[in-house]
């Protein structure tokens, strides 16, 4: 079989310890579709050179159709001996069209220009079903952060209760990175819209076939610039890599919070059943696996950007079988968050919150202790002093284990006496609620909820551009 592809310079096959090595069916066969369909481009590029005749192009072809169908029910799938998808396929040619026919359709092309134009094909097209899913996610987050309302919660940052925010705000705080990955991927598949096919091995066909052509049939606007770079180069699959890797670190980040949220100590939010699982020994859990498995899957997305970044480097500069390596890394991420992405969506939009604990929550810790430095600011104490003061304040409440509310006039007036006088000191007290510091916060970008209203309407709005 071998020797079909090669043969005039050899005298044995492959051993068997090679063709192990070598075989990539196992993995490449997902390629098969599209393989078809630059051959199909392909020959009609042949016929327009007048390498195959219009009776020879038309049996072409239909022996393609008639391979496509086969493919399509699974009557031909790869042997034993074949050794990658484009093997196998043409194996098929062969062996529908005749070798006389099927033949011919190799010339001008070279498996380096075909590999590196169908990985392209296959992975714009996931490209745009991620983006997709990406973006029902979205959906689902901004759908429960409109739900939210004006539901307060204790903001973090250490983990340390710092300031209250709605928990829409911190909701579309996960909706605005997991945009830029959509937009990352709609930007690349614009970078990724150029077809190697017609490079050859490396250095372009000798035959006078249309690269354009081609390229434009198989979903291309154009053809790469340079034939080396085009059978060589695998930044873009590296940079699709890169995003697949990126969306997972920032899903895992929304699955810590929802596994956080979700322990009893936190309380703040409840699984649906059908998204949580149990336990077999203890019948009291409900686990938060998705989000778990989320988190995890995040090591994998980015072990697999890792490993083909090394692959890559330091490679020579035309083709080399390195390359073969690039496939399984990306075709492991996009099955990973094909997968991960509809679970995670389902959790996300059927989790509830608890907003009675949430508002609870909101203000302790001294949370409010910004606002009232900020206050202070606003009645002329520099900074630098009122930081202090509030820092007094805090001091207070926390020796006698109280909250900032619990202080009296008489402690305030005594804490601000060298700045205010007693009946404006009293008037921090407007300042120590929850929905006063939220709705102070009004700059844009800010948890006032007149702002978060104005950014679920601007995610929306980009949301239907994407
Ligand atoms: N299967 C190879 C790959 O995936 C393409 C074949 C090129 N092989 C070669 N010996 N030039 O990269």
């Amino acid at each position: 079989e071998h020797l079909a592809l090669w043969g005039g310079r050899f005298s044995s096959g492959p051993s068997p310890e090679l063709a192990r090595l070598s075989k990539s069916t196992q993995f490449d066969w997902r390629l098969a579709d599209d393989d078809i369909a630059g051959s199909r481009a392909h020959a009609r590029a042949l016929g327009r050179a007048g390498l195959l005749t219009p009776d020879e192009l038309d049996r072409m072809e239909k022996a393609l159709d008639e391979l496509q169908y086969q493919v399509d029910t699974g009557t031909f799938t790869p042997n034993e001996d074949d050794e990658d998808e484009a093997t196998a396929l043409e194996r098929g040619l062969l062996a529908i069209a005749g070798d006389e026919l099927g033949g011919k359709l190799r010339a001008g092309r070279s498996r380096n220009d075909q590999i590196a134009t169908l990985i392209r094909m296959w992975l714009r097209r996931q490209s745009r079903t991620l983006a997709h899913q990406l973006l029902r996610l979205c959906y689902a987050l901004v759908d429960q952060s409109v739900k939210a309302g004006r539901t307060v919660m204790p903001g973090r940052t250490h983990m340390q209760h710092a300031q209250p925010v709605l928990l829409a705000h911190q909701l579309m705080a996960h909706v605005w990175p997991l945009l830029r990955d959509v937009e990352r991927l709609r930007d690349w598949d614009r970078r990724c819209d150029a077809s190697p096919y017609g490079s050859g091995a490396l250095a372009g066909n000798t035959l006078g076939l249309e690269p354009m052509a081609v390229a434009r049939e198989l979903g291309f606007s154009t053809v790469t610039e340079n034939s080396i770079d085009g059978t060589a180069a695998r930044d873009l699959v590296a940079e699709f890599s890169f995003v697949m890797a990126m969306t997972g670190v920032d899903i895992s980040r929304l699955s810590e919070e929802i596994i956080i949220w979700n322990s009893q100590e936190f309380g703040f939010v409840t699984l649906d059943d059908a998204y949580s699982t149990g336990s077999s020994i203890m019948p009291q859990k409900k686990n938060p696996d998705i989000a778990e498995l989320a988190r995890g899957k995040a090591g994998r997305l980015i072990g697999d950007l890792t490993g083909l970044l090394a692959t890559l480097k330091g490679l020579p500069t035309a083709y080399a079988r390195d390359l073969q390596e690039d496939k399984e890394a990306v075709f492991d991420q996009v099955d990973t968050l094909e997968v991960l992405l509809p679970a995670f969506t389902g959790m996300v939009a059927t989790m509830t919150f608890d907003h009675d604990r949430l508002e609870t929550e909101a203000p302790t810790g001294f949370a409010l202790a910004t606002d009232i430095a900020e206050w202070l600011v606003k009645q002329g104490v520099p900074f630098r002093h009122a930081h202090e003061l509030s820092g007094a304040c805090v001091k207070a409440a926390e020796t006698r284990h109280e909250e900032l509310w619990d202080l009296t006039d008489d402690d305030f007036i005594e804490i601000f006496h060298d700045f205010l006088p007693a009946d404006q000191a009293i008037g921090v007290r407007e300042v120590l609620s929850t929905e006063g510091s939220v709705a102070a916060r009004a700059g844009k970008g800010g948890t006032a909820p007149t702002r978060v209203r104005e950014q679920i309407v601007s995610a929306k709005t980009l949301m239907e551009q994407l």
